[in-house]
């Protein structure tokens, strides 16, 4: 359903500093927060393209003592939380400074409150669970995707239940993001295609959430058009830096909208795959994108065109159904023409996986935000068309 055209919205977003070399303010950042020892929570292909070495080097000049871990895996465990934050007290850190994708910049949110809090992270699953503050946290995102460095989102991975869980809370907005293009120039194909698409999801699960608001549909709209126009060209030529450069911005903008409108199906369905699955989690977005599209299509019609607009379809005269397939096929062309070219069988899902995966899609706090709120049996029916 529509809502009011000015229904109460409020936005939240960190200072930000986007433009090329960003990632060499840290120790500027670290000496303003009243940093002392700093932990960096990293992973080892950041740690292999040098970017952590940098952001060592401007805080080893600065004075600054600090620590490294870089036990993170993509998809981030409650387990390397529950490290991360021994080791943040053993090493007497009081600052800290994320360098990589989601997953680091998940797991640092995860320490930070944990820390904080002296809780359990699973203690904070779901909306406005964490009660006090994390100490300050500065994020040098390594990819253009996630957009964990300006958003109210970290996604914890509970392997014991099997389960991808969301945690949103305004206290896990991170003090600063220093958002650096440069970073993104070592990404191999596979994953800048993978991160764009998850961008691209965002950017649309806002654009239609029943949260959105005028502000957060101008963050979103432009996010669509600059990973439409600019992913193939990147893939391209991924050592192009104004590629690059627009391709952080879009990651930028559509976390900017999804942090503030929250998400919706597809990152309820995909959160419940990766929790099974362990798979990259563009991937499986871009993988359920169309059929959800489908789905969705009818609750907000004219906002759908509005997407395919942004996305080069033009709509002028076009039936509402024609509409649909013709956004279905230009999102399958698209996500094809990146190289994500798998279907869920080919990830591992088999038919009997469905219930269960469908019935943790359910109870995602992503779903509330869904512009048409599914029954089970339609989350079951999503699944069976993309596998
Ligand atoms: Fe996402």
């Amino acid at each position: 359903m529509e809502q009011d055209e000015f229904s109460l919205r409020k936005f939240v977003a960190p200072e930000f500093i986007f433009g090329n070399d960003a990632r060499k303010l840290v120790a500027r950042y670290a000496k303003n927060f009243g940093a002392r020892k700093v932990l960096l929570v990293t992973d080892p292909g950041v740690l292999a393209a040098g970017w952590t070495d940098d952001v060592i080097t401007t805080l080893k000049e600065a004075g600054f003592d600090y620590a490294v871990y870089s036990s993170v895996t993509s998809n981030p465990k409650v387990n390397e939380v529950e490290a991360g934050a021994h080791f943040y007290q053993r090493e007497g850190c009081n600052a800290i400074v994320a360098v990589g994708g989601g997953s680091p910049m998940d797991c640092a949110k995860g320490i930070g409150i944990v820390s904080a809090n002296k809780r359990d992270v699973r203690e904070f699953e779901g909306v406005d669970k964490v009660e006090l503050s994390m100490p300050p946290l500065i994020c040098v995102p390594t990819t253009a995707g996630s957009s964990a460095d300006v958003s109210q989102f970290a996604i914890i991975t509970d392997a014991d239940r099997r389960v991808k869980y969301a945690i949103i809370s305004k206290m896990i907005v991170p003090d600063v993001a220093l958002i650096d293009p440069v970073t993104t120039t070592s990404m191999p194909s596979e994953l800048t295609a993978d991160t764009a698409l998850d961008a691209l999801c965002h950017a649309i699960e806002a654009f239609v959430s029943t949260a959105h608001s005028p502000i957060t549909d101008l963050f979103a709209l432009q996010a669509i058009r600059l990973v439409s126009s600019n992913l193939l060209p990147t893939l391209e030529a991924p050592d192009n830096r104004n590629f690059r450069g627009r391709m952080m911005l879009a990651s930028l903008e559509a976390g900017l909208a999804f942090s503030n409108t929250s998400l919706g199906l597809i990152h309820a369905m995909a959160h419940s795959l990766g929790g099974l699955l362990d798979a990259p989690h563009g991937e499986c977005n871009a993988l359920l994108l169309p059929y959800i599209i489908d789905f969705n299509f009818d609750a907000v019609p004219d906002r759908y065109m509005l997407i395919g607009e942004a996305m080069g379809l033009s709509t002028m005269g076009m039936a509402p159904d024609d509409m649909r397939s013709a956004l279905h096929s230009k999102i399958t062309f698209f996500r094809e023409s990146a190289g994500i070219t798998h279907t869920l069988a080919r990830l591992g899902v088999t038919k009997s996986d469905i219930p269960e995966l469908a019935l943790k899609a359910l109870n995602d706090p992503c779903i509330f935000t869904n512009p048409r709120q599914p029954t089970i049996k339609d989350i079951e029916a999503i699944y069976e068309k993309a596998l």
